[in-house]
């Protein structure tokens, strides 16, 4: 049986309840279709698809049309998950106007149910005027990886009781700007325990430890698809590069040993085929 698609209200409804549930990405149809068959109920099309996809060194490069491109994909091959649209780098950090836009564009190109941008205190005004616009959005503080640069890279945040406080109140601004639930990337447990006890809406933790609404973690990261890198907060819940490898190497082997395509996999009806007559021809 197709799971249920979720709404805004139920993923409150479960924070309330204090049931928790789980999200994870997808840049492509199959990708989806596979995390629509799963229990997950959550996609995000990240623009960690810069990276994963695109072979970036950061998100910072990553375009609304990229966006755009990858999100359409899942909405299609994920019908009965609730879908998440990421806001890149440059396309709302200008104006509530352009920030205005960009959402309107995305949810109207791609049918995507939310969108999701970076910041804190800073961006409160600009979610403010986007709620007002109708768009729901989901809030994304912590370890914000298009403005990494400015604290020195991936690092978890929030490691001192001053940073801590400003991270607390970052996520009380974007509850009152209007968020309907926010990502949490890279902090302490305890923090992000705080977090989760001040605000009322879902606290959604990637690196934040158990105490959080819901866990995050990239499709590739969690199935073990992504090569050597992992993060410490990535547990693999699969080794499908080695599935994958071993599944190519196959293929290889059997097509130099002529063991495939037997005749199970091939066109196997008898056809005459004329000889061919005529100058030049015998
Ligand atoms: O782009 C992304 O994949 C994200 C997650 C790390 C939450 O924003």
């Amino acid at each position: 049986m197709a799971k249920k698609k979720m709404t805004i209200l139920d993923f409150q409804k479960f924070k309330d309840e204090g049931r928790k549930f789980a999200f994870c990405t997808a840049y492509d149809y199959t990708t989806a279709t596979i995390v629509d068959e799963s229990d997950v109920e959550i996609i995000l099309v990240g623009d960690s698809l810069g990276m994963i996809m695109l072979g970036y060194d950061t998100t910072v490069p990553v375009t609304v049309d990229d966006m755009i491109h990858h999100i359409k994909p899942v909405v299609k091959g994920a019908p009965n998950t609730f879908i998440i649209g990421d806001m890149p780098f440059g396309s709302y950090n200008v104006s509530p106007e352009q920030a205005i836009e960009t959402a309107n564009r995305l949810t109207k190109e791609t049918l995507c149910d939310c969108v999701k941008l970076e910041g804190g205190v800073n961006m409160a005004p600009t979610i403010r005027r986007m709620v007002d616009a109708g768009i729901n959005v989901m809030g994304h503080i912590g370890m914000t990886p298009q403005t990494a640069t400015s604290f020195g890279g991936f690092k978890v945040q929030g490691g001192t009781p001053e940073s801590a406080r400003k991270l607390i109140e970052d996520a009380k601004a974007l509850e009152r700007a209007g968020v309907f639930s926010m990502v949490v990337e890279c902090v302490p447990s305890v923090v992000a325990k705080a977090m989760q006890e001040e605000v009322h809406v879902p606290i959604l933790g990637i690196g934040a430890g158990p105490y959080v609404d819901c866990q995050v973690l990239v499709t590739q990261d969690l199935l073990g698809m992504y090569g050597d890198f992992k993060p410490k907060f990535v547990k693999q819940f699969a080794n499908v590069r080695k599935v994958m490898v071993d599944g190519l190497n196959k293929f290889h082997e059997e097509t130099l040993s002529g063991e495939f395509p037997t005749p199970e996999f091939s066109f196997n009806k008898a056809v005459e085929i004329p000889a061919v007559y005529g100058p030049g021809k015998n």
